[in-house]
Formats: C-alpha cells, sequence, structure tokens
C-alpha cells in the first residue's frame, strides 16, 4: 500500500532554537517514508545544526540567504515558497512566530512565509515564560487564525533549566501532524470515518497479583489499526495489555479486563466500523479476590468462573447504534471455516476474518487467514501480519466506496 508521504515535498524551515537538532532525525524518518525534503536554515538555527548536516540527510542544498545570487538564480524564495506541498517550521522560536504574525519579511525563512501560498505548519518550542506571554499567545492566536496549522509544544524540563509548556513535540507527533494534513486533502472514502479496532488479550483478576490471560500479543489488531490510519480513518484502539507501540496517529485507550472493553467500546460508539480483533476472555472470576491469595492456606484454591460479555456480539445486535461494517475475528485451530461461518451467524456481524491457529500465529509475525462473508469465502496464503492488516484495510475501503 502507497505511504501518504510517499513522493511528498516538504519545505523545513529550521529556527534558532536548541531543540533543532530533533530536525535531523525528522528529516532522516521523512526520507526513509519518500518525502522530499528542501531546507531553509535561519540564522537562528545555524546556531545549533550545520548546513552539512542538513544536506547531507535531506540530499539537497540548504538555503539559507535571501541575497545570494546563485541561489536567487537556481531556486529563488518565490520558488521556495511555491514548489513544496507543505511548509514546516521546525522549531518554530517566538521571533520566528512574531515576524509570521505581523508580515516582518527580513531574512529567506520569513520572506518565502511571507510569500507562500501553500498550507504551513508551525512546531513552537520556547521558555515557558515566553510561551505564555501574551505577545506570544496574540501572536498564536493570529496565525491560527490564518489556518497555519500548530503543533502545541510538549511539557516538561526545558533546556534553560526551567520545567513547564514550551519543548518541542516529540519527531513521532510532528510527524503524526503531516500525516492527518496530507489525508485529510486526500479523497479516500476512508477519510474521516471512525473505526473502532479492539486488540491484544485481556487480563482477568484472580487476586491483585494473579490474572488469567491467553497468548494474544495485539501485534494483528495494532496493525490493521496502522494500515486503516494510513488510509485517512479516525482510528481508535481499545487494546488490552500488549508490549507493542502505538502506531502513529492512533488514538489507544488501555483496558485491562473484558468488561472493561466492552465499556470503553460502548462509550467510543457511534462508529461506522467496528473491528474486533481482540483475544477476549470468555471467562472471569466470579469473585476476585482483594488481598493475595495465600499458598500455606490449606487447600488448593477452586476458582468459579462467570461468562463475560460478548463485545462482538453485543456491538452486532445494537439496534440503534449498530456501525455499518462489524468485523470480527475467529482463531480456530480445526474446521477453521466451518466454525467461522458458524460464528458470522451467531455474532451477527458481517465479516468474520477466520485464522488457522495451529501453528505459531499467537505471538508470531505470519498469518493465515480467510475472509468470510455471507456471499462466500476468500483464502489468503500465509502472510505476515502488517500484509494481513493491509488487505483488510483495502477491502473496508472497498466497502465504504461501494456504501458511501
Ligand atoms: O467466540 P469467539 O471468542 O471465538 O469469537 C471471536 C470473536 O469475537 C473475535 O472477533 C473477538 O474479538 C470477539 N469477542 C468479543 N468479546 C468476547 C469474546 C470474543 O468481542 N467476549
Amino acid at each position: 500500500m502507497a505511504d501518504i508521504l510517499k513522493n511528498k515535498k516538504i519545505l523545513l524551515i529550521i529556527g534558532g532554537g536548541i531543540a533543532a537538532y530533533k530536525c535531523l532525525d525528522l528529516i532522516r524518518r521523512l526520507k526513509d517514508r519518500g518525502v522530499e525534503i528542501k531546507a531553509i536554515l535561519t540564522r537562528g538555527g545555524e546556531q545549533f545544526v550545520t548546513p552539512l548536516s542538513i544536506s547531507s540527510l535531506t540530499e539537497n542544498k540548504v538555503y539559507q540567504e535571501l541575497f545570494s545570487l546563485t541561489d536567487e538564480a537556481e531556486m529563488g524564495h518565490i520558488r521556495l515558497s511555491r514548489e513544496n506541498d507543505l511548509i514546516l517550521v521546525a522549531p518554530a522560536t517566538a521571533d520566528l512566530m512574531a515576524k509570521m504574525a505581523t508580515g516582518i519579511a527580513d531574512n529567506l525563512a520569513t520572506t518565502t512565509l511571507l510569500a507562500t501560498n501553500k498550507p504551513v505548519m508551525v512546531a513552537p518550542t520556547m521558555n515557558s515564560e515566553m510561551w505564555g506571554n501574551p505577545a506570544t499567545q496574540n501572536n498564536l492566536n493570529v496565525l491560527k487564525n490564518r489556518d497555519v496549522a500548530i503543533i502545541p509544544p510538549a511539557d516538561g524540563n526545558l533546556a534553560c533549566g526551567e520545567v513547564g509548556t514550551g519543548r518541542l513535540a516529540e519527531v513521532d507527533d510532528i510527524i503524526s501532524h503531516i500525516e492527518a494534513f496530507f489525508l485529510s486533502i486526500t479523497n479516500n472514502p476512508l477519510n474521516g470515518k471512525k473505526i473502532i479496532v479492539t486488540a491484544g488479550p485481556t487480563h482477568e483478576t484472580i487476586d491483585p497479583v494473579r490474572y488469567i490471560a491467553n497468548r494474544s500479543s495485539g501485534k494483528q489488531g495494532y496493525a490493521i489499526a496502522e494500515s486503516l490510519r494510513m488510509k485517512g480513518a479516525d482510528v481508535i484502539l481499545v487494546s488490552g495489555p500488549t508490549n507493542l507501540k502505538t502506531p502513529n496517529g492512533v488514538d489507544r485507550r488501555n483496558v485491562i479486563s473484558a468488561q472493561e472493553m466492552m465499556e470503553e467500546t460502548k462509550r467510543t460508539l457511534p462508529a461506522d466500523a467496528v473491528i474486533c480483533v481482540a483475544a477476549v476472555a470468555d471467562w472471569r472470576v466470579k469473585e476476585p479476590k482483594t488481598q493475595k491469595i495465600k499458598k500455606q492456606n490449606s487447600a488448593i484454591p477452586r476458582l468459579e468462573f462467570t461468562e463475560n460479555p460478548d463485545i462482538l456480539k453485543t456491538v452486532s445486535t445494537d439496534k440503534k447504534r449498530r456501525p455499518s461494517l462489524v468485523i470480527g475475528f475467529a482463531a480456530e485451530t480445526e474446521n477453521v471455516t466451518e466454525y467461522a461461518k458458524d460464528k458470522l451467524a451467531r455474532k451477527g456481524c458481517d465479516w468474520i476474518i477466520a485464522n488457522d491457529i495451529s501453528g505459531d500465529v499467537m505471538g508470531g509475525d505470519e498469518n493465515k487467514v480467510y475472509l468470510i462473508t455471507n456471499t462466500g469465502i476468500e483464502s489468503w496464503p500465509s502472510m505476515s501480519k502488517s500484509r494481513v492488516a493491509d488487505n483488510i484495510a483495502q477491502k473496508i475501503e472497498a466497502y465504504f466506496k461501494e456504501h458511501q
């Protein structure tokens, strides 16, 4: 599947903040995603990163001077301001933002920003008092009113030794803002669709230190969340405990037990689609103990179980808020498609993705699945979980194209 960032052109304006060093990683990460980057390095930026490192990473010339005969002949500020899909100012200092707000054009960066007719995104960084100063906040509002997108600074330790708001957003966060921007201007049928994905195992408490769980790693659900996000969906990932990184731009809601997963899913409805990938524990301990069960307390404890709510079935049969597409998974070790067809009917969902878990699917990277709908069965060859996710996302995209 084509990456939303592939072949996009970004002009990066690097202001004079200590966080300019983060730009090096940002450039490398964007280049890995197929972005073409040109950079303007301001006088201030030059104090923190060198033109050589920027140009080595962008594999392009670095632009610095407004009155450079060669630069203006090769690529003047007007062309620089026009020949990109997006202009990103990172880090944006208080000074740079003030100049943008008032329209000062006293160097290559500010002149390019004044001359551009392209979308502009700004990632501010500064001392927290400077950030909170009404002058900066006024400038910020002016920029927002002119549709400049702001990547808010984060809280934490600042380079000046103080603590507060003003750290440059993390590179991951900047990238997800860029992705969201490009997704918002594409017309993919999944763009803006709200999709809930449940993923991972659930843990059911026995006592404060023990629980019952299953072997799900969450990999398949996370991969699906990522593929859908890459196609522009607003993805809410209701996740049981996993060790996985949240895919960029995905809104993850952590839960532990099946009951919590049910509650969070219900709270998040309505949605356009729900995909239940979680390996929810079928049962929970009826009366979990609030104190640790001691080993020396004579007899081996007997646990009494009770049934957990079935999230997939509840969502599928919700009379008022049933999403137009509900997809379940069926992990089976035998008679895979037979059991899955039965599950489709029992749970009332639209599709079942049945997987043969007789190998080491649980926790592994490969998956062999069947797509079962009311109209037939597709058998997909064994492939990586991320390919399975891409294929499922493509099917969902086709569904929404048909049911716009
Ligand atoms: O009944 P079974 O557990 O085999 O069904 C699997 C499908 O149902 C998966 O999509 C799983 O996420 C979903 N499920 C659920 N809530 C449960 C049990 C299963 O959403 N309590």
